[in-house]
């Protein structure tokens, strides 16, 4: 049984909020130690399950992982100085999807990976074609038999001219990663330009690969023969900070969210600015605090970087739901990322859905309820929802916020919040 979370809201969250490093770049870059016999140690990995869960596979693969204290900081160091196994099993797929990025690592540094095929989730269905495609590109021989993709390079990778038809994060990192140590040049075009891509990139120089174009959608990158040690500090998650940013609008508080970055969030910030939230930024990071009004509805459709991003999606939403007049919110990167709307609405909301498009009719308050968190984000949504709302909020399956949120009762009661974990019997 899952453990629970229990939150009596309304009360504003003040304070300062320190910002872990991100998910989405901390996985990428574990996995990219395998491209390399000399070690990677990484600063600044949140201690989340999915790295984890992450550490798990790489370990089957051989990867000897070393976490160590500097500085009330921990970190870890990788190394693959030989890779032990080529296969990563459908249990730890079928635990984290994110387990495919060692797919193009193994296949460029051995010339073969077999990875259990990521089935779809509850965001949708999530395919993986491109990734295959461009590795297809760069001559592996790639098949799909048993549920597993078998993928094959005896001879090694060459670089070629890869044009991704949509941005997809994953598939430029697993092309990224697989084009540092083909043979010759690969231009990747239309490669996505998420702040976790760009910081893959430069963990990846460090390494001693030959990228240009980082931060623009085209990638060119010059294969070498071997990549080697390096150091990186891993950037703080976005997406952490977007979500106590709304927890600080919705509340009516002020937080300081410290290590957050302006520059990584420029659509999200906008639109809490538009919405009526104040934001400011100083050395140490972002304020963010409600004005004295009453927030306004506005409209939104999540894009890739630079736009709104997908995984704050379901937090805006919560803030929308309280906020005056109506806002049409579509989602364009996942078709199934409105699990949470029925959750929201057994706390009060007004949201209707119609295809991509979720309408939101702002209501006055949120009142406590049990409600059930079915993904990440969604489970985001929920915390934000009700800690603003009146009354006790119980979130079931609170399990999935480990996956991305450090630390989440502690940093948010350190803020003012009432919250604890519950485990259910
Ligand atoms: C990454 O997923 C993130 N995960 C997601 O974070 C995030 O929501 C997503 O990027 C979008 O920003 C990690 O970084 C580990 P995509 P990814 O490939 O790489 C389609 C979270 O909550 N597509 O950019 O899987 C796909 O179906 C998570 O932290 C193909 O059609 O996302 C989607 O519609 C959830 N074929 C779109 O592209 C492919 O081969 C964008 O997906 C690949 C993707």
């Amino acid at each position: 049984m899952s453990d629970a979370l229990v939150i009596r809201g309304g009360r504003p969250l003040q304070g300062t909020l320190p910002i872990s490093g991100a998910k989405n770049a901390a996985l990428p870059q574990m996995a990219a130690a395998l491209l390399s016999d000399k070690p990677l140690t990484l600063l600044n990995l949140p201690h989340l399950s999915d790295v984890a869960t992450m550490a798990t596979l790489l370990a089957e693969h051989g990867v000897e992982l070393e976490l160590a204290q500097e500085g009330g900081a921990s970190h870890l160091t990788l190394t693959a100085a030989r890779v032990r196994s080529t296969v990563a099993s459908y249990d730890l797929v079928r635990r984290m999807r994110a387990s495919i990025l060692v797919l193009g690592p193994l296949l460029a540094r051995t010339g073969s990976a077999k990875v259990a095929m990521p089935g779809g989730c509850t965001i949708g269905a999530r395919p993986i074609d491109l990734h295959l495609k461009g590795l297809r590109q760069l001559g592996a021989t790639v098949e799909l038999r048993d549920g597993f993709i078998d993928a094959s390079a005896p001879h090694g990778l060459t670089g070629a001219r890869i044009v991704l038809p949509i941005v997809s994060v994953g598939a430029t990192e697993t092309l990224m990663m697989a084009a540092s140590l083909a043979r010759g040049q690969t231009l990747l075009i239309n490669a996505a330009r998420e702040p976790e891509v760009q910081d893959l990139a430069r963990c990846l120089v460090a390494m001693g690969a030959e990228i240009s174009g980082i931060g623009t959608d085209t990638l060119v990158i010059t294969g070498k023969p071997r990549l080697g040690a390096a150091r990186h500090r891993v950037i703080v998650d976005r997406v952490e900070a977007g979500t106590y940013a709304i927890a600080a609008a919705i509340t009516g508080g002020r937080l300081h969210l410290t290590g957050a970055r302006r520059d990584d969030l420029p659509a999200f910030l906008q639109v809490l600015e538009d919405v009526g939230v104040e934001v400011g930024e100083d050395s140490d990071g972002i304020l963010v605090g409600a004005s004295n009004r009453r927030l306004t509805g506005v409209d939104l459709m999540t894009e890739p970087f630079p736009g709104f991003p997908t995984d704050l999606q379901a937090q805006m939403m919560a803030l929308m739901a309280v906020a005056d007049g109506a806002s049409m919110i579509t989602e364009t990167i996942f078709e199934n990322r409105f699990m949470h709307v029925p959750e929201l609405c057994r706390l009060g909301a007004n949201i209707t859905v119609h295809n991509a498009s979720a309408h939101v009719r702002g209501v006055m308050g949120l009142s406590g309820a049990p409600v059930m968190a079915t993904d990440l984000r969604a489970s985001a949504g929920l915390v934000v929802a009700g800690l603003a709302a009146s009354g006790e909020t119980i979130i079931h399956g609170a399990d999935h916020l480990d996956r991305g949120y450090e630390r989440l009762t502690e940093k948010l009661s350190r803020c003012g919040a009432d919250i604890e974990r519950m485990r259910l019997s």
